[in-house]
C-alpha cells in the first residue's frame, strides 16, 4: 500500500516490476507518471502494466530494463562465437540463400525470449490479418496486399471479399503483350520507327524499388542478354539537372515515357511528365503522346485527364502501398519493356517463394521474422539506433537506398518493453502507436548502405572503432561476372567476398591490446589500433544474382520491416509524415509565382525564409 501510495504521487520513478505490484495496481495508479523507469521480471506482468499505462497520456519516457540485456552486456562475441552448438543454431536456409546471424549479441535465451515477445505482439495474427486483405492500414482503411502482386494465376487472395489475383494477372497478361509488342518492334512511333529507350518518372517508392531491380538485373548474362540495344533511365528529381541527364543523347523518335505515380497527382512527377510531354509535341507533334506517352497508376480518371489514351495505362490498386509497389506495374512494366517479361516473371516467383516461406514457417525458422526480431533486438534493448546494408555485389547499389524508404522511421511497442529507437525510414518512422497513443520512446531505425567493398574505404573506420552500427553483410556464391585474370592469386570475385567473410569477425573479435604488445606495436599506437569488437552484424549469402534472387532479397527486406512495425505496434504501411513539408512547398511555389509574375514580396514567411526567398529572387 505504502508503495502504491507512492506510485500515484510519483511524476518521475524506477521500481522493479513484481507480480504481487502489478496485481494490486489500478490505471489510476499511473496517471500522474512522466518519466517512468522499471525494471521486469516476467513478460505476463509487462503486458497488464503496458494496458495500465495506455490511459496515461502525460506519460513522455518509459525504459523497460530487461535483466536479460544486462546479461547480454556483460558477455563479448569472441566468446559466444567460440559455443560452436550456438553458432549451428543460428543459421537458416532456405533454397540455397544462407542466413548466418551467430554474430548478433544475441543467445539461444535471447531468441527464445524474442519469439515470446512475438507472440505477445500478437505477430501470428497480425501476419494472417495481412494475407486476409483486413484493413491493417487503419489510417488509410486499406488492405496491405503486395503479397498478392506475385501470387500464382491459381491463387486466391481477397481485399474486402473479392479475389484480387485474377485483376493482378490481367494487368501481367497486359503488360507482357505490350512490351513485347514494344520489344519486337510491332507498335512503332509517330514516326514509324520502334521505340527502343525507355525513360520511366516517379518518384519515391514509384521509382526506387525498379530502380534497384534495373540496377540488379543490368549485369546479369540472361537478362543483358534481352536487354540489348535497349536503354532504361529513370527520371525522379525534379531538379531540371535530371531532366537534362534523361534525355541527353535520346530521340524522342524512338523513345516512350513511362508516368509512374499511384496518385497521378505528385508535383515532381507531373511537372516532369508535363516537360516531357513537351520534348515529345515539340519534336513529332500533340498526336505523338498516343504512341509515346503510356502510364501507370491507380488514378485511371487523372492519367485520361493528362491526355494518356486508358487503354495505355496500367492499373494497380490502393491495396499496394508505393513503397511495396516494385511488383505491381510500376517495376513490372519498366522492367518488362527492359528485359522482356519472362525474366519479369522470375523476379515475381523468386518474392512469391519468399512470400510462402514467410507464410508458412515456423518463426524460429522463418528468415524475415528473424531478420525482424533481431533488428527490434539491436534498436529496442541494445539501443543501437542505425543499421548498415552492406552488399558485397556493386548489382546491388540501389538496394540500401530502397529500403531505406521501404523502412520509414518506426515508433514502438505498448505491448512490450524498452527504450526505443528505430528508424527504417517510411514504414517504421512513426512517433504513435497503431492506435494513435503518443509512444513515449524515441523510434526508428536510420538505414544505410553501400556495396562493399567501396564502404570499406570511406564509412567503416566509423563501424570498426567509432559507433556501433549492426551491419547486415549480403554476398552471393557466384559472380554475375566472373573474372579471373591470369597471374593473380585469386578471382575478383573470390577477392570480394574474402573482405565479405573477413569484415563480419574484424567486427566481433575486434583487437586487443595484448594482441597488440606481442604484435610488438609502440605503445602510443597501442590504443590507435586498438579494436573492441563485439560488434554486431548477420551475414546473407545468396547462391547468386538472378532476377529470382533480387525478388526473393526484396521480399525478405519486405516482410522484415512489416514485422519489425507489428512487434512494435505501428503502422509501417502509411507516411502522413511527408505531408507537411508537401504543404509548406505549395505556399513558397505560389509565393514565387505571384513575386515573379507580379512582383510582390514575399510574405507570410518568418524571418529566415523571407530572407532567403529574397535572395534567391533577387
Ligand atoms: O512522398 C511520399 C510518397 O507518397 C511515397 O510514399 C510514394 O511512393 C511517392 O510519394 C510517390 O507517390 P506517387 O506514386 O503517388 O506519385
Amino acid at each position: 500500500k505504502k508503495i502504491l501510495r507512492h506510485i500515484s504521487s510519483a511524476t518521475s520513478l524506477s521500481l522493479t516490476l513484481t507480480e504481487e505490484l502489478v496485481v494490486m495496481c489500478r490505471p489510476d495508479n499511473f496517471s500522474q507518471l512522466v518519466d517512468l523507469t522499471i525494471t521486469p521480471c516476467d513478460s505476463g506482468w509487462l503486458e497488464q502494466l503496458m494496458l495500465m499505462l495506455k490511459s496515461n497520456n502525460e506519460l513522455q519516457s518509459l525504459t523497460i530494463k530487461s535483466g536479460h540485456v544486462e546479461d547480454i552486456n556483460k558477455t563479448h562475441l569472441r566468446d559466444l562465437m567460440s559455443d560452436a552448438h550456438r553458432c549451428e543454431s543460428m543459421m537458416l536456409e532456405f533454397e540455397g540463400l544462407l542466413l548466418d546471424y551467430s554474430r548478433q549479441r544475441a543467445t539461444v535465451e535471447t531468441m527464445d525470449k524474442l519469439l515470446n515477445l512475438a507472440k505477445a505482439a500478437q505477430l501470428p495474427e497480425k501476419i494472417s490479418r495481412m494475407f486476409n486483405g483486413e484493413h491493417i492500414n487503419s489510417t488509410e482503411n486499406r488492405s496491405v496486399l503486395h503479397v498478392a502482386l506475385r501470387a500464382p494465376k491459381d491463387a486466391v487472395i481477397k481485399a474486402d471479399g473479392k479475389n484480387v489475383v485474377p485483376e493482378v494477372w490481367n494487368v501481367l497478361d497486359k503488360i507482357k503483350d505490350f512490351s513485347e509488342k514494344i520489344r519486337s518492334g510491332s507498335w512503332v512511333g509517330a514516326t514509324g520507327k520502334p521505340l527502343k529507350d525507355v525513360i520511366a518518372i516517379g518518384i519515391g517508392g514509384s521509382f526506387l524499388g525498379p530502380l534497384f531491380v534495373h540496377t540488379a538485373l543490368q549485369t546479369d548474362p540472361e537478362a543483358a542478354e534481352c536487354a540489348k540495344g535497349r536503354q532504361l533511365r529513370f527520371l525522379a528529381n525534379i531538379d531540371p539537372v535530371d531532366v537534362a541527364r534523361n534525355i541527353n543523347g535520346l530521340n524522342p523518335e524512338t523513345t516512350l515515357v513511362v508516368v509512374v505515380s499511384k496518385t497521378f497527382t505528385t508535383a515532381e512527377t507531373m511537372l516532369n511528365a508535363r516537360t516531357l510531354r513537351n520534348w515529345i509535341t515539340t519534336a513529332l507533334g500533340a498526336p505523338a503522346v498516343a504512341k509515346h506517352m503510356v502510364a501507370v497508376s491507380t488514378n485511371l480518371a487523372l492519367v485520361e485527364k493528362f491526355g494518356i489514351d486508358p487503354n495505355n495505362a496500367f492499373a494497380f490498386w490502393d491495396w499496394v502501398g508505393g513503397r511495396y509497389s516494385v511488383c505491381s506495374a510500376v517495376g513490372v512494366l519498366p522492367l518488362s519493356l527492359q528485359y522482356g517479361f519472362s525474366v519479369v516473371e522470375k523476379f515475381l516467383k523468386g518474392a512469391s517463394s519468399i512470400d510462402q516461406h514467410f507464410q508458412s514457417t515456423p518463426f524460429e525458422k522463418n528468415i524475415p521474422v528473424i531478420l525482424a526480431l533481431l533488428s527490434v533486438w539491436n534498436v529496442s534493448f541494445l539501443g543501437y539506433p542505425a543499421r548498415a546494408i552492406l552488399p558485397y555485389s556493386q548489382a546491388l547499389e540501389k538496394f540500401a537506398p530502397h529500403i531505406q524508404q521501404a523502412c520509414e522511421l518506426s515508433t514502438f511497442m505498448y505491448l512490450c518493453n524498452i527504450q526505443l529507437a528505430y528508424v527504417s525510414m517510411e514504414s517504421n518512422g512513426k512517433g504513435v502507436s497503431i492506435d494513435g497513443l503518443p509512444l513515449p520512446f524515441e523510434t526508428g531505425e536510420i538505414d544505410f548502405g553501400e556495396p562493399g567493398t567501396n564502404g570499406q574505404h570511406s564509412f567503416y573506420q566509423l563501424i570498426h572503432q567509432g559507433r556501433v552500427i549492426p551491419c547486415d553483410f549480403i554476398g552471393t556464391v557466384k559472380s554475375q561476372q566472373p573474372v579471373y585474370l591470369e597471374g593473380e592469386v585469386v578471382s575478383n570475385h573470390d577477392e570480394l567476398m574474402s573482405n565479405f567473410f573477413a569484415q563480419p569477425d574484424a567486427l566481433a573479435y575486434g583487437k586487443t591490446p595484448e594482441q597488440l604488445q606481442k604484435e610488438n606495436v609502440s605503445e602510443n599506437l597501442i590504443p590507435h589500433k586498438t579494436f573492441s569488437g563485439n560488434r554486431p552484424s548477420l551475414s546473407l549469402l545468396l547462391p547468386e544474382l538472378s532476377a529470382y534472387n533480387v525478388g526473393q532479397l526484396l521480399a525478405i527486406y519486405e516482410h522484415r520491416v512489416a514485422v519489425q512495425g507489428f512487434v512494435w505496434g505501428i503502422n509501417s504501411f502509411d507516411q502522413w509524415g511527408v505531408e507537411l513539408g508537401k504543404v509548406l512547398a505549395t505556399q513558397v511555389r505560389k509565393q514565387l509565382h505571384s513575386s515573379r509574375t507580379q512582383g510582390a514580396a514575399p510574405e507570410g514567411f518568418n524571418y529566415s525564409t523571407t530572407t532567403l526567398l529574397k535572395r534567391y529572387l533577387e
